[in-house]
Parts: C-alpha cells; sequence; structure tokens
C-alpha cells in the first residue's frame, strides 16, 4: 500500500466496504469523508452530506428497487427486466450538440422538478430515440438515469415477444405496472420488435391488441416516471407509435470528430498521437461501437503480442481496409504516411496501394 497516494488509498478502502454490502459501513465512511472536506473543498463535502441525508438504506428507490419483487414471466419465472441500480456506464458516450442538447434538457427538467411544479408544468414524460444499431441509444438512456439518479429498468422487447402473443401482453403490462409503482427510469429496448411481427397475418390482431396496450400506457405514462424507447428501424415503427412520444431523438452515425474521441477515450495513446484522428477519417460511415470495438481488439492484440498498442493497431487494420473503396483505401494509405504512423512500405503492404501512388501524393515525407 505504500504506492499507493492518501486519496487513492481512501477510495480503495471504500470499495472494499461498498463490496461487503454493508451500507452502513459506506455510510460512516462517507460521513468521515465529509467531515474532512468541508473545509478545503466546501461543495464536495455538501454534496456527500446531501447524500448521506437521502437516507439511501431506506427511502431511497433504488433500495425499494432492490427489495421489491421483480416482475417475472409466467412460464419460466425469470425476471422480465434488467435493473440497474443506479447506473454505472462502461464509457462516457460521445454525441453530436443536438443529440446531447436533447438529453441535457429532460436530465434538466428532472432536476428541476420543482420548479417546473410551480409553474403547473409537468417534465417530460415520454422520450423516443432512433438510429443505427451500436450509436449510444441505450447508453444513453443509462446516461440519463446516472445523471438524475435514478435506477434504470430495461425491458428488451426483442426478448419478451414470446411466440404467444397473448403471454406477451401479460409480461409487458406487468413490467410497465411494476415501472410505474417504482420510482425509475423505464427504457423499451428495441421498441421495433414489436412492429417486426406485423407481417406475420395469422396473429394481426393479438399483435394489434399488444400495439394498443403499449400506447395506451405511453398515453397515460404519469410524469413522476420517465419513459424511454429506442429503436433500431425506425421506419418500422408506425406513425400511431411515433407520435405518442413527446419527444423524438435522433442518433445519427457519428461524424469523423464523435469517432475520434470514442478512439482517443479508449486507445491510452499520447495525447499527440495521430492514431485517432487518422483511423477516424477511414472509419466515417461506422459507428460509435464499430469505433469501440476496433479500439478493444487493437488491446487485446498488443497485449497478447506484448508489443505496442501501434503494433496491435496496425494489425487491426485490415478490417478498415476491406470496407473501403479504392479512393478510400488511397487516402487511408496517405494519411498513415503523413501522419507519421507507418513508412510508405508498410502502409503500402498493409493497405494494398503501390508505394509508387503513395509517394505521388504525399505532402510530407513519413520517412520510407
Ligand atoms: N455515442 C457513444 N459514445 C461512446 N460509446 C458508444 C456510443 N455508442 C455506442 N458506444 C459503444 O457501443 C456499445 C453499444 O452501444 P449501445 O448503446 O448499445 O448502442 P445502440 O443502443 O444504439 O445500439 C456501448 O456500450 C459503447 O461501448
Ligand atoms: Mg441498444
Amino acid at each position: 500500500m505504500e504506492h499507493m497516494s492518501k486519496q487513492e488509498e481512501e477510495l480503495f478502502h471504500l470499495a472494499r466496504v461498498a463490496f461487503t454490502g454493508r451500507v452502513q459501513d459506506v455510510a460512516l465512511l462517507v460521513r468521515k469523508y465529509a467531515r474532512r472536506y468541508r473545509d478545503s473543498s466546501p461543495e464536495f463535502a455538501k454534496s456527500l452530506t446531501d447524500l448521506l441525508r437521502k437516507n439511501p438504506t431506506r427511502s431511497d428507490p433504488t433500495r425499494r428497487v432492490e427489495t421489491s419483487g421483480l416482475p417475472l414471466d409466467g412460464d419460466s419465472r425469470l425476471p422480465l427486466i434488467r435493473v440497474n441500480e443506479v447506473p454505472v456506464l462502461e464509457m462516457e458516450p460521445v454525441y453530436d450538440t443536438r443529440t446531447w442538447s436533447a438529453l441535457r434538457q429532460v436530465v434538466r427538467e428532472r432536476k428541476q422538478i420543482d420548479k417546473l411544479a410551480e409553474a403547473g408544468v409537468d417534465p417530460t414524460r415520454t422520450m423516443l430515440f432512433t438510429g443505427p444499431p451500436g450509436v449510444g441509444k441505450t447508453l444513453a438512456a443509462k446516461w440519463i438515469a446516472r445523471e438524475i439518479g435514478k435506477p434504470l429498468a430495461v425491458l428488451d422487447l426483442s426478448s419478451v415477444m414470446s411466440s404467444f402473443l397473448g403471454r406477451t401482453g401479460n409480461n409487458i403490462r406487468a413490467v410497465l405496472d411494476y415501472a410505474k409503482d417504482h420510482d425509475c427510469v423505464l427504457l423499451l429496448d428495441e421498441l421495433d420488435a414489436v412492429a417486426k411481427r406485423r407481417n406475420d397475418t395469422g396473429e394481426i390482431g393479438e399483435l394489434k391488441r399488444l400495439v394498443n396496450v403499449i400506447l395506451q400506457e405511453i398515453d397515460e405514462w404519469p410524469p413522476s416516471g420517465l419513459l424511454l424507447a429506442a429503436t433500431n428501424h425506425a421506419d418500422l415503427l408506425d406513425s400511431a407509435v411515433w407520435r405518442r412520444f413527446e419527444l423524438v431523438t435522433e442518433f445519427p452515425l457519428p461524424q469523423a470528430d464523435g469517432l475520434e474521441a470514442v478512439l482517443k477515450n479508449h486507445l491510452e495513446l499520447d495525447s499527440d498521437s495521430s492514431w485517432p484522428a487518422v483511423l477516424s477519417s477511414a472509419l466515417v460511415g461506422s459507428s460509435h461501437s464499430d469505433a469501440y470495438q476496433l479500439a478493444c481488439q487493437a488491446r487485446r492484440v498488443a497485449v497478447l503480442e506484448e508489443a505496442d498498442l501501434e503494433i496491435g493497431l496496425q494489425q487491426t487494420m485490415g478490417n478498415i481496409v476491406a470496407d473501403l473503396s479504392r479512393a478510400g483505401r488511397q487516402k487511408f494509405a496517405i494519411s498513415l504516411v503523413e501522419g507519421n504512423l507507418l513508412s510508405q512500405r508498410q502502409s503500402s503492404e498493409l493497405t494494398g496501394v503501390s508505394r509508387d501512388t503513395i509517394r505521388k501524393h504525399i505532402h510530407s515525407p513519413g520517412g520510407n
């Protein structure tokens, strides 16, 4: 432990106590920290005491969720929803300004709910996220729940669509009732799963009833709760569904700067490294998740090869190259050399673009 700073030591200790699950002990420590920081960092100390005052052991909704039974599937007796007590994000999300402003707005409303109530205005109750897979729609729900400090209940409609629609309806109703009774954020994930069944003509009647159950719930959702829904196939949802949501937020594929930010977050490179910028230009058209996966893979390769991350990246680049057009490949080959990431020879080998072509186009020779 000698190598730990005082703060690291405390954090470590807190983590260890937290793992024992004894909330009283955690509270004790937090109280101690609040006292310690009262003079040097009054705002921080106040946030800690606020936390304590909310008394997470008894009155906090996160506690209620944990102790009350989750709705179960009638047959399998497995829980129908996942509940994230206080969601922990595996990463900080990266969105464009428009998406961010919509997300921040709902959080702001929830944080200042008293102010809205005084004016007799309800906060946004229902919100639909649309966009291709892997752009952070599910992540956004976690982010919102974390920001407003509520548990997130997730109902994945693609997994709850049972072969018996009647049962599916019961299951969905059970989950919605549960969410209305508990102070949580509810995410109906993969909402299009319901719509997808449309083509099966044999069950049109059942399905209509099911969709109606959901639509009615959306309409009647209480302002005290927040109902989020996400879909990868906005085109599959009929307009009746769209119209029910108070807010529809689009999650577009990221631009190069968004991809670069994701890569930067996950590749622990020097801040002046040009890898993220060069890779992100070549990745345009991919999702945040694709960029994240690329970073993970490069890191795995680097670890197993006991090599630098740069080597890991070189070995993972094949996937990017395969998806590029001829012109794109050429541009990528050149940027690798201009960014001083690879020699002309290496770049040529990895991208399949001839050295002649590379040499002809580069502005600053990056070695050979
Ligand atoms: N906007 C984003 N910012 C950072 N990481 C992201 C983003 N979008 C996706 N990811 C990464 O991809 C994973 C899957 O994203 P997810 O939220 O499930 O996408 P979606 O719900 O839109 O299909 C996330 O856990 C995260 O690792
Ligand atoms: Mg998702």
